[in-house]
């Protein structure tokens, strides 16, 4: 059926090339796949270009899109060895950075806009760069470890007491959102710290990890008896009601954090949460063939720029975990195998044939493309690598990570409301963030409503 379609759609595009048909148990198909992949993903950044400021993807791209792509161009390079994109992934995170001292990623241009989850999405950047012993950064950036390290002093220093703590969604007081807190930023710092517990060995990071952990497991962000994760809930009600929008990243956070603090610590307390949430994640995003569908919006087909990424992140985490895991790896693979190759059947569509759409159960192009598409696609095909391929596991400093961090990174600056007046620019009402459109959301969430939910 599949090669009929595919001959079909040759025939009617005549002299265009072909979907893309890749067979995820062999190698050498998962690195041309993802190579095709990788350069139309590509084709989407100019942040390298004279007069355009590396980092940056245009519109309608967030800040924080383009930092989740170079945590994907990172893996891929770990995948399959290609440095196509080397130069300009390392340029990108170096500037987004900053320089030594200061908190990482916290760029004066983005204060309008930034959140918890966006700076976190540039940390699991620079998280995966030590971890995988990427070339280092530009000669006046921090490490990448330091990176890490000070995203996550910056956001210890941002915990917050009400609601009994946990971050808010929004770093500044002035952004929209700022009283809401989500998993985003709070599973988003989970992970960070149980990356870090593991990379630096040091016992401060579990302590965080479980002070995040027990938090967020007594809150209504976490239904105890289903597993289940909402988005987020409101400072203005006490947290006393969740938003239980569901999105498959939400999920993917905590996965692999409990994947990393196991990993690490042996403790067994950890294995019943991560199996209650694998099984949760199976089930309410794998419903169909053991293929990925973002259910929050996908069916319906309104996924908006951020919601076309969120599966890609969920791929990956599963992925991490079974390497981390063992005991769960016969579960989890077959699920990134059936992806993996379904995700490769989306690719068919636009002027080069092998634009990747957002609906993997089904075969023929959906009809949408973007950043995000190509980046989902990318870390459902890639993951396989870990599948297949004798790749070792995160490296941490005592198996030969070399990136050395520094604990204090980012403590010199002290928090961002001491920072130069550029911080406390007020929001003009044509700033591009939508976040009257996000408070319109938030609103009609507290007053009982459901809507979407989006990283701002
Ligand atoms: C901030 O914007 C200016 C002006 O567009 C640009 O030159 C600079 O590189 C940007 N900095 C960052 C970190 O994005
Ligand atoms: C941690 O991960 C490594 C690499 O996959 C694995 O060999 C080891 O068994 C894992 N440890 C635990 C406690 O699962
Ligand atoms: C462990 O990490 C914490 C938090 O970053 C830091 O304050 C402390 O100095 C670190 N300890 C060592 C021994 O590096």
């Amino acid at each position: 059926m599949r090669s009929l379609l595919k001959w079909a759609s040759t025939a009617l595009l005549a002299s265009q090339a072909v979907g893309i048909d890749v067979n995820v148990d062999d190698q050498d198909s998962i690195k041309s796949a993802t190579s095709i992949i990788a350069k139309n993903m590509m084709n989407y950044y100019t942040g390298y270009q004279p007069g355009d400021t590396p980092g940056n993807l245009p519109d309608p791209y967030y800040w924080w899109e383009a930092g989740a792509m170079f945590m994907n161009l990172v893996e891929y390079w770990f995948y399959t060895g290609d440095t196509t994109y080397n130069e300009k992934t390392t340029q990108a995170i170096s500037h987004q950075a900053g320089p030594k001292g200061g908190e990482s990623f916290v760029p004066s241009n983005q204060s309008k806009t930034e959140g918890n989850d966006d700076q976190i999405f540039w940390a699991f950047a620079a998280m995966q760069a030590a971890e995988y012993n990427y070339p280092a950064p530009t000669e006046n950036a921090p490490s990448w470890a330091a990176m890490a390290q000070s995203v996550f002093n910056g956001q210890a220093s941002r915990w917050d007491d009400n609601c009994g703590g946990g971050l808010r969604w929004q770093m500044f007081g002035w952004n929209n959102g700022y009283n809401y807190k989500n998993i985003a930023a709070n599973g988003g710092f989970f992970l960070l710290t149980s990356q870090l517990a593991r990379y630096t060995r040091n016992h401060t990071f579990i302590e965080w990890a479980e002070k995040e952990w027990n938090w967020f497991s007594g809150s209504v962000l976490f239904e105890k008896d289903s597993f289940q994760v909402n988005d987020g809930t409101d400072i203005g009600k006490d947290c006393s009601v969740a938003n239980d929008q569901q999105w498959s990243y939400n999920y993917g956070f905590y996965v692999a954090g409990l994947a990393y603090l196991y990993n690490q610590t042996e403790d067994a307390k950890w294995m019943p949460p991560l199996k209650g949430l694998v099984d949760r994640t199976f089930k309410e995003f794998f419903a169909t063939r053991q293929i990925i569908v973002e259910t929050a919006c996908e069916p319906i087909g309104n996924c908006d720029t951020n919601g076309f990424t969120f599966k890609g992140y969920t791929m990956r985490w599963l992925a991490v975990t079974a390497q981390l895991v063992p005991e769960l790896a016969d579960q989890i693979w077959p699920y990134i195998k059936a992806s993996g190759t379904a995700a490769g059947g989306q690719c068919s569509g636009g002027d080069d044939g092998s634009t990747c759409g957002m609906k993997w159960t089904q075969t023929t192009w959906d009809g949408s493309k973007g950043v995000g598409q190509q980046m989902s696609a990318l870390s459902a095909i890639g993951s396989n690598m870990l599948r297949i391929a004798d790749l070792k596991p995160p490296y941490t400093r005592d198996t030969g990570g070399k990136s050395e961090g520094d604990p204090n990174a980012g403590t010199d600056a002290g928090t961002p409301d001491d920072r130069p007046a550029v911080y406390t620019d007020p929001v003009t009402g044509g700033d591009k963030a939508g976040a009257g459109i996000l408070t319109a959301l938030v609103l009609a969430f507290t007053l009982g409503g459901s809507y979407w939910m989006v990283v701002g």
